[in-house]
């Protein structure tokens, strides 16, 4: 089987019931390499009747000619299972996709992943939540959720540079329960959020209060920023691993362009395409949220960032970091074991790893 990457895939597919109805989508750059290709008839009745669960991956993208888009590639027992045999003529397949090594798998577009569907999700189970066992609230509970966010995440700080922003206007998209926010504003900055997540967003607020900080929270969908900012002359505009998870993803760039000043800066983290981190996910061995069924989470290329930032922001520093090294069984145990492999090599040679296969893009853009 060729192997190729992920961002030369190409599908087309048949809509349900209306044979000349083609969805094609050329996607996630342009690659020349012919993938796993499938054509399958009665999509949308298909998926409706495949658990969740069996969801090898969720993939999404916006672009002009689809706009928002995810799908979902199933593995083949649940192919076997949904296609009634009048239908199996219909699916075609040739070569694989990804990395994937069987030759049947089924992906069907999902079109209907709303921002409920990701609202939702995060509110059952905020970012971080168990970041610690204290009383959830509590002045040790959030000491101690900073403590491992940042033990785990050692890069963070590095990246949104709390300090530098003292005095300046800081707008957080997605600010999760507060640990970036409450820095921002420990530093001085003057600081608001825009959080889907009421009951994450409400974590926020009672960290700051735990602390006597002061901050402006909205409780928001940031593909929509300007119905609810006001204030259109922000500083920095940051946001940490959250446009990847939201349908509309250029969107909120476009918003957060309109509320940040000229000579303002964009700092963003996306989940990187090509990462260790990914290479796991794609067999099998992870999955991209401590909460299992993530809705949405794109993962980037370089080439993707471009078209996302495409006539709004120019990137002026793109790199990758953050390879997560410990045993997962002991970590959700609050126990740090390095994993094997990674602790046999020397932290010259895992570095540079992470600058290659890192799962956090850093993305720093100024406004066009
Ligand atoms: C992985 S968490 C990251 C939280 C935080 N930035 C951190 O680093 O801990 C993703 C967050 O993005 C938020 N989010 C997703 N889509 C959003 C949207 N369209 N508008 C605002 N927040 C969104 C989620 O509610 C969630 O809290």
């Amino acid at each position: 089987m060729q192997r190729r990457r992920d961002d030369d895939t190409s599908v087309t597919a048949c809509m349900p019931g209306a044979s000349p109805t083609i969805l094609h989508l050329r996607v996630l750059g342009s690659g020349s390499t012919l993938p796993g290709l499938l054509v399958v008839r009665q999509l949308l009745t298909l998926a409706a009747a495949i658990d969740a669960d069996e969801i090898v991956r969720r993939r999404s993208l916006w672009n002009e000619a689809t706009g928002p888009l995810t799908w979902a590639i199933y593995d083949r027992s649940a192919l076997h299972r949904v296609l009634p045999s009048a239908t199996k003529p219909n699916v075609q397949s040739r070569g694989g996709v990804g990395h994937m090594t069987s030759s049947e798998v089924l992906i069907l577009p999902e079109r209907n992943i709303d921002i409920a569907t990701v609202q939702e999700y995060w509110d059952r189970r905020p970012c971080n939540i168990r970041h610690s066992v204290a009383e959830i609230g509590s002045t040790e509970y959030f000491n101690d959720v900073e403590e491992r966010k940042y033990f785990v995440e050692p890069h963070i700080p590095g990246f949104a540079l709390f300090e530098r922003w003292a005095g300046k206007r800081v707008l957080e998209i997605g600010c999760g329960i507060g640990t970036d926010a409450v820095n921002f504003a420990r530093a001085g900055a003057d600081y608001t959020a825009v959080e889907l997540s009421e009951v994450s967003l409400a974590l926020t607020r009672s960290r700051f209060a735990t602390f006597g900080l002061t901050g402006t929270f909205y409780n928001a969908n940031a593909e929509q920023l300007t119905a609810v900012i006001e204030q259109q002359n922000f500083d920095l505009v940051y946001s940490f691993g959250v446009i990847h998870h939201t349908p509309n993803q250029r969107a909120v760039l476009e918003q957060a362009r309109r509320v940040i000043r000229d000579d303002g800066e964009l700092r963003i983290m996306l989940y990187a395409q090509n990462s260790w981190k990914a290479i796991m996910i794609e067999a099998g061995f992870d999955q991209p949220e401590a909460q299992t069924g993530c809705p949405i989470a794109t993962l980037y290329t370089r080439e993707m960032i471009d078209n996302l930032l495409h006539g709004l922001f120019r990137v002026t520093s793109a790199e990758q970091a953050h390879i997560f090294p410990y045993r997962i069984d002991k970590y959700i145990r609050y126990e740090y074991e390095v994993e094997r492999w990674f602790a046999a090599m020397p932290p010259d040679m895992f570095k540079a790893l992470e600058r290659r296969l890192g799962w956090h893009y850093l993305i720093v853009a100024e406004p066009i």
